[in-house]
């Protein structure tokens, strides 16, 4: 045998590159979340579900290892077309994955569509990025914020709920979110008497608290999230009108939030498409994973980022690694069933997952599931054209 055959075999049982053989660049992947501020928690979450998925492929997708650029986007819609811009053209990455804040990832689908670089989308619900905005290389792992809030409306419709109010964060997640809501409940026979805002992401709630008091609703429909989130549960609470007006919302109200939330949480019904005690062996092995390797139990917004992570895989696995190959990876992309701790889903032919929305109860800390709200449903991609 010739000394550079000896040489290649040796490598090769060693599991190195032989010598010659170039091993293929690194895959990049920039990520663009939030790290500070009232969503920072998210943001964390979202990364460790990703590289939970890719440290169980062995640290490699598509035969590709992995290198992340990260910029924190702070959740600011103003700085977000600046930091996409520096991670396509100043870092070249192969792929953008972010983000949190539906402002900000709208600013995203725009430079992701004009740029043509491929964008997976691990939370931000803004209906437009799978609708009007819709394009072949966007993909979302999460929802749309139609989705959720759709189908509480359908829930309290079918509680025979007549009347509620409805309180968020002045922007595009929260007004899509009591969209969908209504859209639901009214055609079930509700009526949404009063829709209260504030700016995001301030959380100084007492006035509309005091509104809610007022106006005595039957229910009251919610969107907050993370740190905001923590607070608007608490001060419901503590304003004493948990006991009369039921509280609802969107599963984010009470998701990695509850340890924070304590009491004040204890009873409160929402809608998501991810719950605790689903107790699926697949969800039971990622919370395992997820508990072993960043000592924390994971959140929806940690099987997102993991969602994403198999998304990207999926693709890449399609064509090898190599993303020049748009149409292949696109196409592989869009037709897999994504293998989620949260039930397998697969895509709607805007990019979107079509998935179960669990409704759950929090009791003893968790968002335990108390059945389905919505069966397979599906964003109405209104807008699109694909
Ligand atoms: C959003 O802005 O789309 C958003 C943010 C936080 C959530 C859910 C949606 O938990």
């Amino acid at each position: 045998m010739s000394l550079m055959r000896t040489m290649i075999l040796a490598t090769a049982a060693l599991g190195l590159t032989p010598a010659g053989a170039q091993a293929p660049a690194k895959l990049k992947v920039g990520l663009m979340l939030p790290y500070t501020g009232t969503y920072a928690a998210l943001g964390h979450a979202i990364e460790n579900g990703f590289r939970l998925y890719v440290a169980e492929q062995g640290g490699k997708l598509g035969g590709r290892e992995i290198e992340y650029v990260k910029v924190d986007d702070e959740s600011d819609p103003s700085k977000a077309t600046d930091n996409v811009n520096k991670l396509v053209k100043r870092d070249n990455v192969d792929v953008i994955v972010g983000s949190v804040h539906s402002g900000v990832a709208m600013a995203m689908a725009r430079v992701a569509k004009d740029s043509g670089t491929l964008l997976i989308v691990p939370n931000a619900g803004a209906d437009a990025v799978t609708g009007a905005m819709c394009a072949p290389n966007i993909f979302r792992s999460s929802f749309s914020n139609w989705q959720p809030g759709y189908a509480m409306g359908e829930v309290l419709a079918r509680k025979g709920v007549k009347n509620a109010v409805t309180i968020t964060w002045k922007y595009a997640a929260g007004d899509e979110m009591v969209r969908g809501f209504k859209e639901a409940f009214e055609k079930g026979g509700g009526k949404v008497t009063k829709e209260l805002n504030l700016p995001f992401p301030n959380v100084e709630f007492q006035a509309l608290l005091t509104e809610i008091a007022a106006a005595r609703p039957e229910a009251v429909f919610s969107f907050f999230a993370g740190g905001g989130a923590v607070k608007f549960v608490k001060d419901y609470a503590a304003a004493g009108l948990k006991k009369n007006i039921p509280l609802y919302g969107t599963g984010f109200l009470t998701d990695g939030t509850l340890a924070a939330q304590g009491d004040a949480a204890e009873g409160v019904q929402t809608t998501l498409h991810y719950a605790d005690g689903l107790n699926t062996p697949r969800d039971n092995a990622f919370r395992l994973a997820y508990a072993k390797r960043y000592k924390l139990q994971p959140d929806v917004y940690a099987v997102q980022g993991y969602d994403a992570a198999q998304i990207l895989g999926s693709g890449l696995a399609a064509v090898k690694g190599d993303v020049s190959k748009k149409a292949e990876f696109i196409a592989a992309a869009q037709k897999a069933r994504i293998d989620s701790p949260r039930g397998a889903f697969s895509l709607s032919p805007a990019h979107n997952p079509v998935q179960d929305i669990y409704l759950r109860q929090v009791g003893a800390r968790e968002n335990k599931v108390i059945g389905v709200a919505s069966k397979a449903l599906t964003d109405p991609a209104r807008g699109c054209k694909m």
